[in-house]
């Protein structure tokens, strides 16, 4: 059994009560996932939700609150939030408490921006999907506009999950977060990364183009993922540094990932149209390299994202550690 073993009050601050607990055991994802799944959807139910003004323009900010809260809930693995979650907790060594809070609003936060990037991506000027999550994509069921202005709002609404107004997290917290956040999402980050993908379809890429294709569309948010859980804390610069090659290593070998299953897994697997890649004429790691290749390649990757773990210092990487091998052997 791991040290983070869940708490009866579903606090997030185990570690400190287990810490000095006799020799460790194989870590259980499952059981240190379940506890901080269900914290992340209560507070993306609550937070994502109608503080809509009323009787304004026939009800239709409650109709994009729908759209909204359509793209966010109810799916997902949630992996950017969790990593928040083992980020943080690995730098507080126990003492998560006081920033739990910090903790659980920059995961949230992180899965606003990532939700709101699926939205985008499916649209027809886009991926041009209609599957995602296992429903039909929020431009399918709610009109593209609709969907465009689901998008914008989900990225606004990170934004202000990252400042409350309560005292609840530290000034200075709140803008190292959204400065994280906002370069991860902006053109040094997830959206120029999709420039470069809607720029090179039929193109030929070399690997070092295809990798910083990746890196920014999806690495980017990965790797902040990592580095704000840990900065809602105080971590040291040895910690810092590994975290961010851990967040690097696993970010680009999460999409090396989603390009293989894209070829390898069904449709109702992944709760999105299997080889939609070929047919959109898109350069991926199969189609640069194969499969196997590409495979063998995220395994490297692994490797590094857990070597990165050896130099941090840090006491408690289990999570880090499983949700790096989840990433790459995962199904779906
Ligand atoms: C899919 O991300 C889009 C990419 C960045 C490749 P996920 O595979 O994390 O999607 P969900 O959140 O589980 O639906
Ligand atoms: C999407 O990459 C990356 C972002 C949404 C930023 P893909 O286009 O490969 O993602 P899927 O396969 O549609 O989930
Ligand atoms: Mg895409
Ligand atoms: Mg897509
Ligand atoms: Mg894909």
């Amino acid at each position: 059994m791991s040290t983070m073993t869940p708490t009866a009050d579903n606090t997030l601050d185990a570690p400190a009560r287990n810490a000095g607990a006799a020799a460790p055991t194989a870590f259980d994802l499952d059981a240190w996932s379940s506890i901080r799944l269900h914290q992340v959807e209560q507070a993306l139910s609550r937070w994502v939700t109608a503080d809509v003004p009323q009787g304004l323009s026939h009800g239709a900010p409650a109709q994009l609150v729908e759209a909204m809260r359509y793209a966010v809930l109810d799916g997902g693995k949630r992996l950017r939030p969790l990593l928040v979650l083992a980020a943080h907790e690995a730098v507080c060594l126990g003492d998560g408490a006081a920033t739990h809070e910090a903790a659980l609003r920059a995961a949230c936060a992180v899965e606003l921006i990532h939700a709101y990037s699926l939205v985008h991506d499916d649209m027809p000027c886009m991926d041009n999907d209609v599957l995602r999550r296992g429903k039909p994509t929020v431009h399918v069921q709610f009109g593209e506009a609709s969907a465009l202005l689901a998008g914008d709002a989900l990225q606004a609404l990170a934004f202000e999950f990252l400042t409350p107004q309560d005292g609840s997290v530290l000034p200075a917290t709140q803008a190292r977060l959204c400065a994280l956040l906002a370069r991860a999402a902006g053109s040094a980050g997830m959206a120029g990364g999709q420039a470069i993908d809607l720029a090179s379809v039929g193109l030929p890429l070399t690997e070092s183009q295809l990798r910083q294709m990746h890196e920014l569309k999806t690495g980017a948010l990965l790797q902040a993922s990592v580095v704000m859980g840990a900065q809602c804390a105080t971590p040291s610069a040895q910690a810092l540094q590994a975290l961010q090659s851990y967040g690097a290593a696993m970010g680009l070998a999460f999409q090396v990932v989603d390009d293989i299953l894209d070829v390898t897994a069904d449709s109702t697997t992944l709760g999105k149209t299997a080889g939609k890649d070929a047919d959109n004429n898109k350069p991926t790691y199969v189609s640069l390299m194969g499969l196997q290749a590409s495979q063998a390649y995220a395994q490297q990757l692994l490797g590094q994202a857990l070597h990165a773990l050896d130099t941090s210092g840090l006491a408690h990487t289990e999570a880090l550690r499983a949700l790096a091998n989840m990433v790459v052997n995962r199904a779906h």
